[in-house]
C-alpha cells in the first residue's frame, strides 16, 4: 500500500483526501517537481527543491520550506515505501478556497501533498541494455510560460498523446521558427560532428535538473563540446545522435524520429560517453 504526505501528514493514499475547491484541481493552478531516488538516495535534491522555490515564488505562491524540512518529508516517504527505485513527487497547490474567482487568494493555506512512484532502473552505460526511443515531432502549442513547472500540463500531456497514440514514447516539439524547443515531458539535443547542441533556456523550455547535471558534468569532467543555441528542425533530421533527459529518463538515446531513422539509427557513441559520465558523477547533486 502507497504511503503518501498530505498537508502535514503521513497517510495510505486512499486516505487522502482534498477538497474539490482546491485551486490545484480547478485551474492547475500549482508548483511540482519529481525528484528520482536510486536505493534511498535522491538525485538533485537542492537544484529539485531551489526550482520548486523560484516556481512558487514566479506564481506568487507564498509557501517555503526548508531543505530540511523537504528532505524529511522524502527520506520518510522512500522509508514507508520500500527504497527501489522511486520517483518522488512533489507538488504544492494554492489551496481550497470557498468560491471560484480567479485572482490569486488570500490567506488560504496551500496544499502540500507527496508521493512516490515505480520509476525505471538507473540507466546502465551499455548501448546493449539501453532503451533505444522513438518519437514524433509536432508544434509546440504550449503557454508561453514554460519555464515555470506548473500543474496545468494538459498541453505537455496533449502533446505527449501525439506520440504515444502513434506508438512513439515521446514526441520532440517544435516553434513557429521551425526550432525545437524540447520534449513533451523532457528536454531535448542533438550531436552533431561530435558537438552535444542544445536549446538554450528561455520562456519556451523547462530549465530541467537533469541537463543542468549533465551539461555541468560534461563541462567539469569531458572534453566533450556542448553549445547551447538555436536547434533548427532540419538539424533535428540530420542529426547524428538525438537525446533525451528527465529525472526519470535520465539521458535517453533517440533511434527514430517521424519514422526515420536518427543517423545510422544506432544508439551513438557520444550517448555512451554522456552516459558513463552522468553515472558517474550524478550523485554528486
Ligand atoms: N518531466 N521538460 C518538460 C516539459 C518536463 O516535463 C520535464 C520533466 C523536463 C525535464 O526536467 P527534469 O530533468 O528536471 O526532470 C523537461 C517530469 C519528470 C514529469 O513531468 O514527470
Amino acid at each position: 500500500m502507497s504511503i503518501v504526505f498530505l498537508n502535514g501528514d503521513f497517510m495510505p493514499m486512499e486516505d487522502a483526501k482534498i477538497s474539490p475547491m482546491d485551486r490545484g484541481f480547478l485551474f492547475g493552478d500549482g508548483i511540482y517537481e519529481v525528484i528520482p531516488s536510486y536505493d534511498a538516495h535522491l538525485i538533485g535534491f537542492a537544484p529539485h527543491i531551489e526550482r520548486m522555490n523560484q516556481g512558487l515564488k514566479l506564481i506568487g505562491i507564498d509557501f517555503k520550506w526548508d531543505k530540511t524540512k523537504w528532505s524529511e518529508v522524502c527520506n520518510t516517504l522512500i522509508k514507508k515505501n520500500g527504497a527501489a527505485n522511486l520517483g518522488i513527487y512533489l507538488h504544492i497547490s494554492r489551496g481550497a478556497d470557498s468560491k471560484r474567482f480567479h485572482a490569486y487568494t488570500e490567506n488560504v493555506p496551500p496544499t502540500v501533498f507527496a508521493f512516490t512512484f515505480a520509476i525505471p532502473a538507473a540507466n546502465l552505460a551499455d548501448k546493449s541494455t539501453a532503451k533505444a526511443y522513438k518519437v514524433s515531432t509536432t508544434e509546440d502549442l504550449r503557454w508561453q510560460r514554460c519555464n515555470i513547472k506548473s500543474t496545468a500540463l494538459l498541453g505537455n500531456v496533449m502533446h505527449f498523446q501525439h506520440g504515444f497514440s502513434r506508438g512513439y514514447n515521446e514526441t520532440i516539439l517544435f516553434n513557429s521558427n521551425n526550432e525545437m524547443t524540447e520534449g513533451s515531458a523532457c528536454n531535448a539535443y542533438i550531436v552533431k560532428d561530435g558537438v552535444v547542441i542544445t536549446p538554450p533556456l528561455d520562456n519556451q523550455i523547462l530549465p530541467g535538473i537533469t541537463r543542468f547535471m549533465l551539461l555541468d558534468i560534461l563541462d567539469k569532467h569531458s572534453d566533450i563540446k556542448v553549445e547551447q543555441r538555436i536547434v533548427k528542425m532540419d538539424e533535428l533530421f540530420a542529426a547524428d545522435e538525438v537525446w533525451l533527459t528527465s529525472s526519470s529518463k535520465e539521458i535517453a538515446p533517440v533511434v527514430q524520429i517521424d519514422g526515420k531513422p536518427v543517423g545510422d539509427g544506432e544508439i551513438g557513441d557520444l550517448w555512451l560517453a554522456a552516459q558513463t559520465l552522468y553515472s558517474a558523477y550524478k550523485a554528486d547533486y
